[in-house]
């Protein structure tokens, strides 16, 4: 099997981006950065490596449908195997789910299917849960709703704050965000349902 071609979707600061560039996975060539934000840091971090990178701004259509419409386009001609959303702040359409089905992957940074949505940490802070932590899901056209791939637990300690929680969940997501993209791109797992499970 050849290496899977990989977008990575950032509208931020990409340090997950980071992280998957810095991991160097054997059985993936990231193939494209995609933002929406012209502002972006993550395109800085594309840049430095050579990545390519694509910018369209969400702000220039008219509807959801019209702007994923031109991302498919302009993704076309980079044949791309797997989709990963690194803290992309839109959310998709079935137009777009449907054109890359079962070949997107998002983090979320709370066990789902607990706290789904934005500002899911402080949400989990605010409600008293004890643990929370980190999702990697495939995309299906659901918010946050699709099969798991890989959850890791970070325990809320009395002293955490917003930002010391924010901290330790980054942390967790730079691991397994990696680990489960060479999951995935090394064909070791299988979704069956709503389970994803290891090839025998
Ligand atoms: C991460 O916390 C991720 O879980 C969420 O957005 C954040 C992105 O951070 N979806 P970064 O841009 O990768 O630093």
């Amino acid at each position: 099997m050849g290496k899977m071609r990989v977008a990575v979707f950032a509208s931020g600061s990409g340090t997950n981006l980071q992280a998957i560039i810095d991991a160097d996975i054997q059985t993936i060539e990231i193939a494209v950065v995609f933002t929406n934000n012209p502002d972006a840091y993550a395109i800085e971090r594309a840049k430095k490596h050579n990545i390519q990178v694509e910018i369209i701004d969400h702000k220039n259509y008219k509807t959801r449908e019209e702007y994923e419409k031109h991302i498919i386009k302009v993704l076309g001609p980079y044949k791309l195997n797997l989709i990963v959303l690194a803290g992309f702040m839109r959310i998709l359409s079935t137009v777009f789910v449907r054109a890359y089905k079962n070949k997107i992957v998002n983090i979320h940074p709370a066990l789902l299917p607990s706290f789904p949505g934005i500002n899911a940490g402080r949400r989990a802070l605010e409600y008293g849960v004890k643990y929370t932590g980190v999702t990697v899901h495939f995309v299906d056209e659901g918010v946050d709703t699709g099969p798991i791939i890989l959850q890791s637990v970070v325990e809320i300690k009395d002293e955490d704050t917003e930002d010391t929680l924010l901290e330790k969940i980054h942390e967790v997501e730079h691991r397994i965000y990696p680990k489960a993209i060479e999951l995935i791109s090394s064909g070791e797992i299988e979704v069956i349902g709503r389970r994803v499970i290891k090839k025998s």
